[in-house]
């Protein structure tokens, strides 16, 4: 069986952790989610409900605990096929460039890296300083995806599911998985 990390931070956007955990389990993957403290209380403001609420009756998704770095998605002998942070703080993204491992989320993050495995990470801010820049780059070079969470407008969306669908799908482009999220380009002949 598949098994993806997602890291859920205090950025603006939890929707799309919502939607792409969603997508990641319906492909019969199995989930681990993190939460910082910071992404569990903006959740719980953006979408209503906590995350372990959100998440009862899903099957093949385990909350791992950001404190518990006895965790097994801690360690780089845990086989996991890919990670995608959605949405990333600039907090988290600068703690990641710097290689500050100290929670569960980042060094989980670390790992990734570290392995060579997919890592994406959805930043979710603006406007962006050159601090920001600078620790999108770093991690760039080092391997990571940068996808800042900008939904397209191209398919002509009419819900935010539509728009939070479309981000979710890019994670999955992103990670190599197939997918039918949102409507993938094939061109205008008009
Ligand atoms: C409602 C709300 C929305 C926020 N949106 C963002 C955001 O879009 N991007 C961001 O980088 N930080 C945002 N923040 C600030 C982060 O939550 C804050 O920097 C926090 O320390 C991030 O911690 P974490 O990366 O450990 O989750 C937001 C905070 C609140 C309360």
């Amino acid at each position: 069986m598949e098994r993806y990390i997602v890291g859920i931070t205090g950025a603006s956007g939890s929707a799309y952790a919502l939607a792409l955990i969603d997508a990641l389990l319906a492909r019969g993957a199995r989930v681990h989610a993190v939460l910082t403290g910071m992404g569990e209380q903006v959740l719980r403001y953006e979408c209503g409900l906590g995350f372990d609420e959100w998440a009862r009756g899903r099957e093949n998704l385990q909350t791992e605990d950001d404190r518990d770095l006895f965790s097994p998605i801690a360690s780089g002998s845990f086989p996991v096929s890919g990670m995608a942070v959605a949405p990333c703080s600039v907090s988290t993204l600068g703690r990641i460039a710097a290689g500050v491992a100290d929670d569960l989320l980042a060094r989980a993050a670390d790992v990734s890296l570290a392995q060579r495995r997919p890592l994406v990470l959805m930043i979710r801010e603006t406007p962006l300083s050159a601090v920001h820049l600078q620790n999108m780059l770093t991690l760039c070079r080092a391997g990571a995806v940068i996808l800042p969470a900008c939904p397209g407008f191209y398919h002509r969306p009419q819900t935010v599911g539509e728009l939070t669908g479309f981000m979710a799908g890019k994670v999955l482009d992103c990670l190599g998985l197939k997918n039918e999220c949102y409507p993938h380009w094939k061109g205008v002949r008009e």
